[in-house]
């Protein structure tokens, strides 16, 4: 089922798994505004249906997502809390069911930290992962200057962080990032929809508790860190480095097709 008023969101229903398709593959499903309205109301949904027990979030083409569309970050950055952007990283918070990632290939900027907000996530072997903030003169958010060093150790986060160097499916599996690897897309979302269901399987009530106590211990700081983040971002966006590296990004894109 296409979201109502957002093409690009896809979500699918069938014996208790919501799956949560990003679908503009021309564009490596970057993420707009309408486009992270739509996720939100896919999880709110997922979220108030009973007959939804996991919800799965995957990509298109060869992407998974390439992070925030860079020129929306020019002509509609965002604000404040009710910001499209800061309202999908609430909802994913919150998410109280749960989540799984399919990633079927690239993932870039919020693409690898939406990750951090996820119970299981398979990668594509050999998909590109990037976070590469500081490359474009912005910081970390998602909570991800928290959760990244408590997941995979404050060397490995400071590299992944501050180098934004490219890294692979392969090394997100060996430094925990995540749960496995599918051999190409096709076999990453069956490998995810398989630990769906059998987690629609399980007793919801108890899976509901488990997430909750799993999630309780870091819960307040990763919304402080969050808003904390959000604050930086939202400064920084303005900023003259990552204004000009943002407008390089967009003038690339225009030479090469030649407008
Ligand atoms: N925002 C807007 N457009 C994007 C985009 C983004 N985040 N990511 C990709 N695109 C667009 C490209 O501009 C290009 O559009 P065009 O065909 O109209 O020129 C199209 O998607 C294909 O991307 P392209 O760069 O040609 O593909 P690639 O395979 O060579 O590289 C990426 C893929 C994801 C590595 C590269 O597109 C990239 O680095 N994107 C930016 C990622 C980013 O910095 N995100 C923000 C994080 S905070």
């Amino acid at each position: 089922m296409t979201n109502e008023n957002v093409r690009e969101i896809v979500t699918e229903q069938q014996d208790g798994v919501m799956q949560i398709r990003i679908q503009r593959p021309e564009k490596k499903n970057a993420l707009t505004l309408a486009m992270y309205a739509g996720l939100t109301a896919a999880l709110i949904e997922a979220e108030r249906d009973p007959a939804v027990r996991v919800a799965v979030l995957t990509g298109s083409g060869d992407s998974f997502t390439s992070g925030n569309d860079i020129a929306d970050f020019l002509a509609a950055p965002p604000t404040g809390d009710d910001s499209p952007v800061f309202q999908f990283l609430a909802a994913l918070r919150q998410f109280g069911k749960p989540l799984i990632a399919a990633v079927n290939g690239v993932a870039v900027g919020i693409g690898v930290t939406m990750l951090l907000h996820c119970d299981l996530i398979y990668v594509r072997a050999g998909a590109i992962l990037q976070l590469p903030f500081v490359n474009l003169g912005l910081c970390p958010e998602a909570g991800s200057s928290l959760l990244l060093p408590r997941l995979i150790g404050y060397p490995r986060a400071a590299e992944w962080l501050l180098l934004g160097e490219l890294f692979r499916a392969e090394q997100a599996l060996d430094w925990g990032l995540i749960n496995g690897i599918g051999t190409d897309a096709e076999a990453t979302r069956e490998l995810a929809m398989a630990k769906a269901q059998r987690l629609a399987q399980q007793p919801p009530a108890a899976v509901h508790l488990t997430k909750t106590l799993l999630k309780r211990a870091e819960a307040q700081a990763v919304e402080d860190t969050i808003a904390l983040e959000s604050q930086y971002f939202v400064e920084q966006l303005s900023s003259p480095e990552a204004q000009a590296t943002l407008r390089a990004f967009v003038e690339r894109g225009r030479s090469s097709r030649g407008k």
